[in-house]
């Protein structure tokens, strides 16, 4: 049987390399956490939440699942929300999609790989309820990093709109929710502008997130 040693050599070299800076830091973690942020992103190997972000063991509250998928009826995503919001209290919740995703491509693609169609069929409702834009873009890899944007504006709204951040913000929690999108070909994040702290922002301010995404494309970074 493999065991899987060069990771169990890693996990060591790592904890040792933290200690160093922090003699107490894993009996300090061990007792409480209290991460600030709820990261909701995809599963993909090449997008790690908190080495993005420079957040260490404790700061970061992680879901993750292909294509960042944040479904009304998904009770493991509505746990996280929930317990993050109710029990950790936490102040933001980061909605973070990536551009070359996989999972959107293969649902742009109407692609059958098993399974999991059934999940991008989420994604191919987000498709569906913009298909006017995506007709005005020839080249699929364009079409596709679209829907990556679409579908993180989306699944903030679809944040927004859980019992569980509504009842948040009916009893004035601080409680804001936040989109962005990390380039794999610079390591970079973007903002897209569709952060929204209460009700009332929300239907102003998605279409303004969606009016400055479909800007022509010279105004991105
Ligand atoms: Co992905």
């Amino acid at each position: 049987m493999k065991k899987l040693i060069h990771l169990f050599d890693n996990n060591r070299a790592w904890a040792a390399q933290i200690r160093e800076r922090d003699p107490e830091f894993f009996l300090k973690l061990s007792r409480q956490q209290s991460p600030e942020y709820l990261w909701i992103g995809c599963s993909d190997s090449r997008v790690p939440a908190n080495e993005i972000v420079g957040l260490l063991p404790g700061e970061l509250f992680v879901h993750r699942n292909v294509a960042n998928v944040v479904a009304h009826a998904d009770l493991n995503c509505l746990s996280v929300l929930q317990f993050a919001v109710d029990a950790l209290k936490v102040k933001h919740v980061i909605v973070c999609g990536h551009y070359g995703c996989g999972g959107i491509r293969a649902a742009l693609r109407k692609e059958r790989l098993g399974l999991i169609d059934n999940w991008l069929r989420y994604i191919q409702d987000v498709h569906s309820k913009h298909e006017q834009v995506f007709r005005a873009i020839a080249e699929e890899d364009d079409r596709c990093d679209r829907l990556c944007e679409l579908n993180v504006i989306e699944q903030v709204l679809n944040v927004c709109q859980t019992s569980i951040v509504q009842d948040a913000w009916l009893r004035e929690q601080n409680l804001t929710i936040h989109g962005w999108i990390y380039g794999l070909r610079n390591g970079h994040l973007r903002d897209l502008h569709c952060s929204f702290s209460q009700q009332d922002e929300i239907s102003g301010g998605y279409q303004e997130a969606l009016a400055e995404l479909l800007q022509p494309k010279e105004n991105l970074e």
